[in-house]
């Protein structure tokens, strides 16, 4: 009888193993793929690069694996939000984030590197600054917390929203109040232009934006449309003064637990959905920004180039005030991606 009790209780305990679903969890069988459940956790909407490829990644994974494999999405902050998906990245509880790289300058001062202004001439330059000799240096510099960089997913330039006044020159950033996505640089960029500023998670700025919590905030032209940030905000000006930029994170518990075979597809769907956030990164801004317009809520600036140059002028000093941090063979490296890729002059 006592037996009879012990094989029940260890295959009652075999079970709830197996069905852990903390992290990705799962045996294999016969055809070697692990069947696991993959959660990937972020804060945007559905319509934008970030979503995209991880819709792509999912896609790819699941029909490869025959469904052994499932990849659950969570968009906009529904599992996790800015605040809290770093710390279960390095618990498990979820195998994959993207985030915006400018939140996580607490671990690493050269995720500052997208806010430094007007730092690439164009996307390639700043695409060829990632995937050169520093930007994987960079992507690898979690690995102290658990944390594996896989891709950069490099998104596109930043505006200005506001509802104070529409934003022409330096002068009219005085006095106003911005939500920064967080960072030493985007803070000194709006002191040095007299203007107050707040880190805010990405899902609560919409409602800080309709109760005046801050004027204004800085964006890609398809967060702002696709959080319709334009609804609440009375002035944009297109800028690009800053970027944002992704880089895709995984577990390394969660990816050495990996078998060859599963890790070779998990592997090629993160190959897949690097290649269309980055097809749709430039697409979806563009198509954003028009959608902006035909919306008619928000009044769009265009900026000439004497404009954009007087705040290039005025914000020149950061690269000073952060090189020490940031470190002058990333200047240099940004410099040389410039030179091969960027606008010549
Ligand atoms: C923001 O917080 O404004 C954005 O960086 C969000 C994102 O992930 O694009």
């Amino acid at each position: 009888m006592k037996k009879v009790f012990f094989l029940v209780g260890a295959l009652i305990l075999t079970i709830a193993l197996t069905g852990c679903n903390k992290s990705a969890s799962g045996g294999s069988d016969d055809d070697g793929i692990q069947k696991l459940t993959i959660k990937f956790s972020h804060v945007v909407a559905e319509n934008t690069p970030k979503h995209q490829g991880a819709l792509a990644m999912k896609e790819y994974i699941e029909s490869e694996s025959n469904e052994k494999i499932k990849v659950e999405i969570y968009p906009n902050s529904s599992l996790f939000g800015d605040d809290d998906e770093y710390q279960n990245l390095v618990s498990n509880n979820v195998q994959f984030i993207a985030p915006d790289i400018s939140k996580f300058v607490g671990h690493n001062p050269q995720f500052n590197v997208p806010s430094l202004p007007f730092a690439f001439d164009n996307d390639e330059a700043a695409e060829a600054f990632w995937d050169g000799e520093k930007g994987q240096e960079i992507l690898k510099s979690l690995k102290k917390d658990g944390v594996l960089g896989l891709y950069w997913w490099p998104n596109g330039g930043k505006h200005v929203t506001s509802n104070s006044g529409p934003i022409k020159s330096p002068d009219d950033f005085k006095g106003q109040k911005f939500r920064t996505q967080g960072g030493q640089v985007l803070e000194s960029i709006y002191s040095r232009l007299g203007a107050g500023s707040e880190s805010i998670p990405f899902g609560e700025l919409y409602t800080a934006l309709d109760q005046g919590v801050v004027d204004g905030e800085e964006n890609t032209s398809s967060n702002i449309e696709s959080k319709k940030f334009d609804e609440v905000q009375k002035y944009m000006t297109i800028m690009n003064h800053t970027r944002v930029d992704y880089a895709i994170f995984t577990n390394t518990t969660f990816w050495d637990s990996l078998n060859d075979k599963t890790k070779e597809i998990v592997e090629k769907g993160v190959e897949k959905g690097t290649k269309v956030a980055r097809e749709k990164a430039k697409a979806l801004n563009e198509e954003s920004l028009e959608t902006i317009k035909e919306r008619g809520k928000t009044e769009v600036t265009e900026l000439s180039p004497d404009q954009i140059q007087e705040f290039r002028d005025a914000l020149e000093p950061i690269y000073d005030e952060f090189e020490d941090d940031i470190g002058s063979d990333v200047y240099k490296a940004v410099r040389e991606a410039n030179d091969e890729y960027g606008d010549s002059e």
